[in-house]
Formats: C-alpha cells, sequence, structure tokens
C-alpha cells in the first residue's frame, strides 16, 4: 500500500495518478508495487479497458527514489525488486496505456512512457534520463526502444548526454502524440482513453498484441539492462553521483 499513488477505476478507465508532490512525484518501492498490481489487475479485468497514468500539475514523476538508489549502493548493491516487477508489468499489461505528462518526467519517468500507446504532454514538460550522469545505464528496455523510435543520435542525445527534452521534441521524436496546456493534460489523456475504451476491446486487444508482439525481446533487454545497472550500482561513480544529490541543498 502507499498513500503516494491513488488507482481509481471509471467508466472502463483505471487511473493511476502518482501523487508525491513534496518529492517530486518520485517512486519509491511502495509506490512501485502499487502501480504493478494496478497494471497486473487491469490485465485481467474484463471491466477495465484502458489505463491512464497521470502525476500532479507539474510533476509527473522525478523518477526512482534517490534514496533507494543511494541504499542501494550501500546495500546489497541490486536495484530494488519491486522495480523490477514494475518493468515486466508494463511490458505486458493487456490493457492500452495512456500517459497525461505535465512538468518535470525524469528516469523511469520518462522510460515508461516508451512502453505507453498514447502520450499527452503538457507544454511545460520536461522529459529527461540523466542515467549516464548519475554513472548509471538507461533502464526499461529505454536502450531498446529510443533508438528504434528516434533513431541512435536523437536517442544518444537522449540517454546518454542527458538532454532534456521539452514538449514539442518529444512531439517531434515521438514520444508523444499531442501537446495541450498544462491546465488541459489530464483532460486531453482522459479524452484518448475514453475513445480507446469506446472501441471493441477484443480487436483492440488483437491489434495492439500484433503490434507489440510478444515482449519477450524487451524483457530480455530489461535483464540486460538490470546486469549492468546492478553493477553501475556498486560503481564509486555513481555513488558520488546520489551523495552530490543529497548534499547539494546542505
Ligand atoms: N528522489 C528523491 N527525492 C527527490 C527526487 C528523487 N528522484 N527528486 C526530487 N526529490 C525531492 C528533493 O530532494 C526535494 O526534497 P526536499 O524538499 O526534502 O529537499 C523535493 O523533491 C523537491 O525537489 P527539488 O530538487 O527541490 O525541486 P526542483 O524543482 O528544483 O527540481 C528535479 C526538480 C526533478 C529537476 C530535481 O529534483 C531532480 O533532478 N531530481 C532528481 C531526478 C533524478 O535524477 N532521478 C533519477 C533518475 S535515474
Amino acid at each position: 500500500m502507499s498513500e503516494h499513488v491513488n488507482v481509481s477505476d471509471e467508466g472502463g478507465i483505471r487511473t493511476v495518478r502518482i501523487n508525491r508532490p513534496d518529492k517530486k512525484n518520485a517512486l519509491t518501492m511502495a509506490m512501485y508495487d502499487v502501480m504493478t498490481n494496478a497494471l497486473e489487475s487491469a490485465s485481467i479485468s474484463d471491466a477495465i479497458r484502458c489505463v491512464l497514468i497521470a502525476g500532479v500539475p507539474g510533476t509527473f514523476s522525478a523518477g526512482n527514489d534517490m534514496g533507494d538508489f543511494l541504499a542501494a549502493t550501500q546495500g546489497t548493491g541490486r536495484w530494488s525488486a519491486q522495480a523490477l516487477r514494475f518493468l515486466p508489468a508494463l511490458v505486458h499489461c493487456k490493457k492500452p496505456l495512456v500517459a497525461a505528462v505535465s512538468g518535470v518526467a525524469v528516469g523511469i519517468g520518462t522510460t515508461m512512457l516508451l512502453h505507453c500507446d498514447y502520450v499527452a504532454v503538457a507544454t511545460d514538460a520536461r522529459l529527461s534520463t540523466p542515467f549516464v550522469g548519475l554513472g548509471l545505464v538507461p533502464e526499461a528496455a529505454s536502450s531498446l526502444l529510443a533508438p528504434r523510435m528516434m533513431g541512435q543520435r536523437r536517442a544518444f542525445e537522449l540517454l546518454v548526454m542527458g538532454h532534456v527534452f521539452d514538449a514539442a521534441a518529444a512531439k517531434e521524436c515521438g514520444i508523444a502524440n499531442i501537446v495541450v496546456a498544462p491546465e488541459d493534460v489530464d483532460a486531453a489523456g482522459l479524452k484518448a482513453a475514453r475513445e480507446i475504451a469506446a472501441l471493441p476491446p477484443g480487436a483492440v486487444a488483437a491489434a495492439r498484441a500484433l503490434m507489440r508482439g510478444s515482449g519477450d525481446e524487451l524483457e530480455a533487454r530489461i535483464a540486460l539492462e538490470g546486469k549492468h545497472f546492478n553493477e553501475r550500482l556498486q560503481s564509486p561513480e555513481a555513488k558520488a553521483a546520489f551523495e552530490a544529490f543529497f548534499s547539494r541543498k546542505r
């Protein structure tokens, strides 16, 4: 359980709202658990036809909780089992995934969007994956999905150089379908989710499965990235980066 992720169902749409604004919606183990359960149970529910992932105004998610990353460098050096459950749940979710993104979307806050079927971003959206700057490697199969989606050079800029993509860049590179005003982003996500929910569900499922394939390739890439990620978590580079994040305000 986590009070920082709200899951609600209405009209065949499950909304998974990340809601930890004081920490920029950084994702803790408990939050991953709630999100994973929401995706897994949506997959096997006849009543749910679409899942909408949303944040709070000005914040989609600042990514994995840096405290958990720091703990991983000091403890087992392994990324959390909870986070690693969330990734296959994204890959194998049987229901269309829609995201409504305003403000910051960092790390997994961006890479989860690569698994979504429709993404609405607000004009204030700022997408980034500063993995390499943190001494880490990309995750969530982004090392496979991003080059395919936007080409090697733009993917390198995003995943390795850590450049921030604004809303226009997100649309131009194929991450986002639509750019709207910040106050309209939830409505844009909901509109798309309703449109999807109104389609014949069997045909949606079959068409989507044809487009996405089995997910085996993505799972294999997630496992490979995870191996490197865990090795990188042990590195002095990563430990120094996480400590720097927490010491910057002291
Ligand atoms: N994990 C844990 N706490 C986080 C966090 C994260 N990923 N991102 C932000 N926070 C916390 C901050 O520590 C701060 O907490 P405090 O008020 O107790 O000091 C609070 O959220 C607000 O963050 P702040 O940095 O003051 O907001 P900002 O608007 O200046 O910057 C970000 C927002 C997202 C750009 C910045 O917080 C950031 O870079 N976060 C780290 C993102 C990241 O690298 N994630 C991992 C990717 S692999």
